[in-house]
């Protein structure tokens, strides 16, 4: 878990803001739910066989003897929260969400135990349109933020009942080479062996390999839904890679699933994957709803922005020290109110803690102040202010409030922001 400090802060602001403007120009609108929720939830959503579920929650008992859980991911809470407040009844409805998710992992570059995500989530549409929506939408934030070297990994799970058909042939084949399979792999097999094919053990690839293929038992509507998305991707720009071993790491998806990967961070090569999970808002005790969404690593995408260089420059230092003196300090808070009421884009960095003036100048210099404004007893006097500029050898100049306005208005755009 981490702290965050500037000027980190900035780059995750950059990137919330450019994130939003996306979803908004989608018509997409947010939603924010609560950090804990009954363990439950997740655990009849995500899966009982899952890594989250098994290994990774953080989950305790609280003072009523309710079971919570810090969230692990968003998209739980927030068919759970579409349920209870009627968000179900609009077909269409297009939600996004951000914010902390927390998983027991080891941490490790890109992967971390409070981690953030951004994500969203549709309602109420079946068609594979809405898929090819939101996978241009998340293609839109990488050609908006600048990113390259992203590929989009694409498969079908089909529906539930050739996944269940296609369940049972993968028993027969791993329990027939039940022996080759690692520990993890051999527990999986029972209740979830479609996670058998996402092992990364080296020794087990080659078995992977030569088992029975998913594509060779997809329906026909299933298949029909992922031709139809790929045209549309494929009408849309927007390359693609089918892989036939995307199995995703949470059992409630169904038929389209996504990931962006790239070679650029390592081991934690994921950074924003999603997919269609028509069964869960019914499972959770909804009507039949299909869905669906994606969620992206905020941590993950902030080190990719970082290592393709692709984070602008920001400077927040003030633009103005004010320096003031024992008897001039309320005059000086109420000019320094007044100048961010009429230039609210002005950074006014008020001398608090007393001092001489020379110490004040110490101080507004290592500020990284672009100007030192002074208000002493003779400005006061004369109803003016002094400028002056660190940053150049230009001399002082004296003003009176409206005629200092008049002065910063102009330059302020140029300032840098
Ligand atoms: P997920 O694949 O578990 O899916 O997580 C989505 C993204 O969150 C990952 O691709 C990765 O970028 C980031 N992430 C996951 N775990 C960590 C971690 N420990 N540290 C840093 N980043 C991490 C979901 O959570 C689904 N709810 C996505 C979804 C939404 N499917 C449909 N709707």
């Amino acid at each position: 878990m981490n702290d965050l400090l500037p000027p980190h802060t900035h780059h995750w602001q950059y990137l919330e803001t450019k994130l939003q403007t996306i979803l908004e120009s989608y018509a997409y609108q947010e939603i924010r739910t609560p950090l804990l929720e009954a363990t439950e939830l997740f655990s009849r959503s995500i899966g009982e066989v899952t890594d989250i579920v098994e290994k990774e929650m953080f989950t305790f008992i609280d003072r009523n003897g309710d079971n919570l859980t810090l969230r692990p991911e968003g998209t739980a809470s927030c068919v759970r929260a579409a349920i209870e407040q009627g968000l179900l009844h609009t077909p269409g409805q297009r939600l996004w969400y951000k914010g902390p998710m927390f998983r027991h992992e080891r941490p490790q570059q890109g992967r971390y135990r409070q981690f953030h995500q951004l994500g969203a989530e549709v309602y109420g549409l079946k068609g594979p349109d809405i898929d090819a929506e939101i996978i241009a939408l998340t293609a839109r934030f990488w050609k908006t933020l600048g990113l390259d070297n992203l590929t989009l990994q694409l498969n079908s799970l089909g529906s539930k009942v050739t996944r269940d058909h296609y369940r049972q042939q993968l028993i027969t084949y791993f329990t027939q080479h039940l022996s080759q399979l690692d520990e993890d792999s051999q527990r999986r097999l029972k209740h979830n062996p479609l996670r058998i094919l996402d092992s990364k053990n080296p020794h087990l690839q080659t078995l992977i390999a030569q088992a029975p293929q998913f594509s060779d038992y997809l329906d026909d509507s299933s298949h029909t839904h992922f031709t139809e998305l790929t045209q549309l991707l494929t009408h849309l720009n927007i390359p693609y890679q089918v892989n036939p071993r995307l199995v995703r790491g949470l059992d409630y998806y169904n038929n389209t699933v996504f990931e962006w990967i790239t070679p650029d961070l390592g081991a934690q090569s994921t950074v924003c994957a999603g997919g269609r999970y028509d069964g869960l808002i019914e499972q959770l005790g909804g009507k039949p709803v299909p869905a669906i969404g994606f969620a992206l690593g905020m941590e993950r995408l902030l080190l990719l922005l970082t290592q393709q260089n692709k984070l602008p420059e920001f400077n927040k230092l003030p633009h103005i020290y004010l320096i003031l003196t024992e008897l001039t300090l309320s005059s000086g808070m109420h000019l320094a109110e007044t100048l961010r009421e009429i230039l609210p884009t002005l950074r006014i960095l008020t001398h608090c803690g007393g001092g001489n003036f020379k110490t004040q100048f110490k101080k507004a210099d290592k500020s990284g102040a672009r100007f030192a404004l002074i208000l002493g007893e003779d400005e006061i006097a004369q109803q003016q202010v002094t400028l002056k500029d660190l940053r150049s050898s230009q001399p002082q100049i004296t003003l009176n409030q409206t005629e200092l306005v008049a002065y910063l208005n102009p330059i302020l755009n140029q300032l840098t922001t």
